[in-house]
């Protein structure tokens, strides 16, 4: 086959492939079957194999995700994601549209939707091609998941038509569907691992997973419901959006015009049952008003747009009799009270379990175990007792005497005053706890080990290949291939993984030992004062108090942490695998003056961490900025620069240098 015949080829199965997804993911209604679909699929594949300049990052086997990417980048919002002002009742619904009234001086129409309830994402397209996917974030600056977002199959990477804007932002809201949520659950629970608590954050979870091969295959979904641009096809929302369903986008089907406040309610009403057959979970409705003009004429509050409200349904209530109570350890070694129920239809599904939050709010409901209990679905899948029914309690009940040892290892539980749960203090020797320690450790914002993920690391727990996370640094790859699916490649990643590790600073080890209360910027700051584990260590509770953030709360935890026998043998066999306790000593002094009064702005991955790349520039005397703006003098431009800083630097005539660059400078 020539490269003009294999261009043609590629050129037409992409069309026939994105025509497929389209047909499947978008419309609902394939019109061939997985057979087909897959066979274009490998066709495509081995031309691209064999023809490697005929790649590209818009090609639907690019769906699939293939490398594991590194941390997120940080981009900042070209529009800033707002959020929405909640209402409740019909009430409120009137009193917006008398503000809208009001303000704009005119009668105006309304969009009703569907408020899906996942994880809030940004996508542009340039000359209608994906380009760029962003988390919410802050509302200002957002992670850059484009390469997971690339293996959402409803999202086009290449648009339909020819009549879109050059360049546009567009909005919408990325779900897990209810079937792919309980899927991945069975699986989960079956792997000993803890289940999501919802569809939302299994969505939010699944969009920060660091392998997009991971993400393809949790089946995510997106519905687009909001668009940006300087040229856009229409001056209202409603015709924009039915436009953009036409490039190809999911756009939700049950979009409605009102033309006032009855018209709102009767879709309301309507939506309040209806949504629940729908395949993914909705928490309410957005109203917003139609025409651009008047939403200018609006205009927006610090965080969200006054011509939109959200509005809330009520979470559903059921009656039930409360049959007994399980006690559950989490991984801080929190307890949490579940109720056993006896089966009850709540929102579509079986309720058997809910949550009692803990003992202070039995307490105060005096909930007793043969009570009928009010149970209500908020946002959580897993439903919570709000209240009892005391007329029909039984004559013989007794008040709840809540547990003083822990269910799992039998230690004495502890409450403080200032805390709601009790907690088992057993924190090295209670099953739960340690699971939950060794899944911390090896998290992202952790030591963040290659090939360890939380699943992973439940899994060598649960085969009892490790007991603690000294134990990770003993691991042989033999070890490992013993486990399912474990094949030598596998084995091999983690094992690098794990070793790499070793490398990872003080800091960072630091939060991963899951000291209670020792959060990330906490551990940094104990870094900065104490530069050691030994100093740390030796601290009494009123030196580490000198640290920045550090309170007595802080200092007497870290004080019972270290004085804990069982987590200093831990420790000291992690001193022994060579693990970083001591900050890397970087000279605070000054070195020159050649960034004297320059503003540098850096964004990217460097050869060095960003903070000792700030440092840096610090030592010569420049300082650093958060944001590229007219007053920036240099924009430092590192591996996997935020594309918008670069923009921006362009559009303002920033000047952009290389780290090489940089060094140069100062040397
Ligand atoms: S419009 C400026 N429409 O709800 C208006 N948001 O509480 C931007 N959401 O951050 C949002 N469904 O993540 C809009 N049909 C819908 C929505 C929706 C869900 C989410 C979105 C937003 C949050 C606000």
């Amino acid at each position: 086959m020539t490269e003009l015949d294999a261009r043609q080829r590629v050129d037409s199965l992409r069309t026939e492939i994105e025509r497929l997804n389209y047909e499947y993911y978008v419309l609902n209604s394939p019109s061939t079957d997985d057979f087909v679909y897959d066979k274009l699929m490998r066709e495509l594949n081995e031309l691209e194999q064999s023809f490697p300049e005929l790649q590209s990052p818009h090609s639907p086997t690019m769906r699939v995700g293939s490398d594991i990417l590194s941390e997120f980048v940080q981009v900042k919002h070209r529009y800033p994601m707002l959020s929405l002002e909640n209402t409740y009742s019909k009430e409120e619904i009137d009193e917006f549209d008398r503000f809208v009234r009001k303000e704009s001086g005119q009668q105006c129409s309304y969009v009703c939707e569907l408020k899906f309830d996942g994880t809030a994402i940004s996508l542009t397209y340039r000359h209608g091609a994906l380009t760029q996917a962003l988390t919410r974030g802050d509302g200002e600056q957002g992670d850059d998941v484009t390469a997971n977002v690339r293996t959402i199959r409803s999202i086009p990477l290449i648009l339909k038509g020819n009549d879109y804007p050059d360049e546009f932002e567009i909005r919408g809201e990325i779900f897990m569907p209810l079937t792919s949520f309980e899927r991945l659950n069975v699986e989960r629970t079956a792997k000993g691992l803890t289940p999501f608590a919802n569809p939302r954050n299994a969505a939010a979870g699944t969009l920060k997973m660091l392998d997009s091969t991971e993400v393809a295959k949790r089946g995510l979904d997106c519905f687009l419901y909001f668009i940006l641009g300087e040229s856009l096809p229409f001056d209202k929302h409603f015709d924009n959006m039915s436009k953009a369903a036409e490039w190809g986008f999911k756009v939700s089907p049950n979009m409605q015009i009102c033309a006032d406040s009855s018209q709102i309610m009767s879709f309301l009403n309507r939506w309040e049952s209806e949504r629940r057959s729908l395949p993914c979970d909705t928490d309410g409705a957005v109203i917003k008003v139609n025409d651009y003009a008047v939403q200018r004429k609006l205009g927006l509050r610090a965080k969200s747009p006054r011509w939109a409200v959200a509005y809330k349904y009520k979470a559903e209530q059921a009656r039930t009799v409360l049959v007994s109570i399980d006690y559950q350890v989490g991984r801080t070694g929190a307890i949490t009270p579940v109720a056993n129920l006896a089966p009850v239809q709540l929102g579509g599904t079986t309720v058997k379990r809910a949550s009692l939050h803990n003992a202070e709010q039995i307490e105060l409901h005096d909930i007793r175990v043969g009570d009928t209990v009010i149970v209500e679905k908020g946002g959580e899948i897993i439903p919570k007792v709000t209240g009892v029914d005391t007329e029909l309690r039984p004559a013989d009940s007794q008040a709840l005497v809540y547990p003083s040892t822990c269910p799992e290892c039998g230690a004495r539980l502890i409450k403080e005053p200032s805390e709601a749960k009790h907690y088992c203090p057993n924190e090295a020797g209670c099953r739960p706890q340690i699971q939950g320690k060794i899944e911390h450790f090896v998290s992202r914002r952790a030591m963040n080990i290659d090939g360890v993920g939380e699943e992973t690391a439940a899994l060598l727990f649960n085969n009892g290949l490790i007991r603690d996370v000294a134990d990770l640094y003993s691991l042989r790859k033999e070890q490992i291939m013993t486990l399912d699916r474990m094949g030598e490649r596998s084995a091999e990643r983690i094992i690098d993984g794990i070793a790499q590790s070793k490398q990872a600073s003080f800091a960072r080890l630091l939060y991963a030992l899951g000291i209670r209360y020792v959060g990330e910027t906490t551990a940094k700051k104990l870094v900065e004062a104490f530069h050691s584990l030994d100093a740390i260590i030796a601290a009494q509770p009123e030196e580490l108090m000198q640290a920045d953030e550090v309170g007595q709360r802080i200092a007497d935890s870290i004080k019972a942490h270290f004085s804990d026998e069982a987590n200093l043998r831990i420790i000291n066999r992690l001193r022994e695998a060579e693990l970083q306790f001591e900050a890397e000593t970087l000279p605070t002094s000054k070195l020159s003056d050649r960034l004297a009064g320059l503003s540098v702005v850096i964004s990217g991955n460097f050869s060095v961490s960003r903070d000792e790349i700030k440092q840096l520039i610090e030592q010569h005397g420049g300082r650093n900025a958060s944001g590229v703006s007219s007053k920036t003098d240099y924009l430092l431009a590192g591996d996997k620069i935020g594309p918008s800083k670069l923009q921006k630097a362009k559009q303002l005539g920033v000047k952009i240098i290389t780290e090489a660059q940089l060094r140069e400078m100062i040397s």
